[in-house]
């Protein structure tokens, strides 16, 4: 049995506000005070389509019927053999969650459950990021749209190599143009790496980078939080800096 975190207590805060019906929100003035992120107003967007019921190995999530060039670039990865890693896929890894979200998570690379299943963060780290992202008040199937450096699991869970970041990048840039979500979430040191060509996670959590006119936070890869559960904390409050665009309020703690 898993010890509740500060993630499992954020949510139980949140159940506890809905009962209550407590008012949980922050002035204007004070999250103008405590965070200087910039924010780009969106327009409404479509709510995610539901995926089809033959959906489960291989499976299309993210699917997105009123977006055929998001459905025919899933199909051009699929049949992508760009690098060594099309090799040994059991599934292309396409992305999780609405390609009409705000808010976009990028990760590393599938893992064996996400080579089984075609869906990203689906194993113990994605259990993690989902409760992330429920402490952060979003729906990860509606709200949120997640992806990987890497569409193909690298062999024992290693990290991508630099020429097979270099041949699936393309495909992710196209992703995250058609997104345009108002925020990226970097989730860990390759999308820090790949994505802008910066080492030291550690350093630059926290600290908004900025993506083609894109607000991008780093923060730490749920499997590294699984492994140093103290860095909780640190992730948690890059999460609220990220909540504070959307002018989403973190539950009070009790
Ligand atoms: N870790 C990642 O970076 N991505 C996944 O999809 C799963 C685990």
């Amino acid at each position: 049995m898993r010890k509740p975190d500060i993630f499992d207590e954020i949510i139980q805060c949140l159940k506890t506000g809905e009962k209550t019906g407590a008012d949980t929100s922050m002035s204007e003035a004070t999250l103008h005070d405590l965070y200087s992120a910039p924010v780009r107003k969106a327009a409404p967007r479509p709510q995610a389509q539901a995926a089809p019921a033959q959906n489960i190995q291989g499976i299309p999530a993210a699917y997105a019927p009123d977006m055929p060039e998001w459905e025919s670039l899933r199909t051009e990865c699929a049949a992508c053999m760009k690098c060594r890693l099309g090799a040994t896929r059991t599934n292309m890894v396409f992305a999780d969650g609405n390609p009409h979200a705000e808010l976009m998570f990028i990760g590393e690379g599938p893992g064996a459950d996400e080579d089984a299943t075609g869906v990203p963060f689906v194993g113990r780290a994605g259990e993690l990021l989902s409760r992330m992202i429920a402490a952060m008040t979003f729906d990860r199937k509606t709200e949120t749209c997640i992806a990987n450096i890497v569409k193909c699991r690298p062999p024992g869970n290693r990290n991508p190599a630099d020429d097979e970041a270099a041949a699936c990048m393309p495909y992710l840039k196209r992703q995250i143009a058609m997104v345009n979500p108002k925020v990226i979430v970097l989730l860990g040191a390759v999308p820090l790496l790949y994505l802008f060509n910066l080492k030291g996670i550690m350093k630059l959590r926290g600290r908004w980078l900025d993506y083609n006119g894109i607000p991008a936070m780093p923060t730490y890869h749920p499997a590294f939080l699984l492994r140093n559960p103290p860095a909780k904390k640190d992730a948690w409050a890059d999460l609220q800096a990220v909540m504070a665009v959307f002018g989403r309020k973190p539950a009070p703690r009790h």
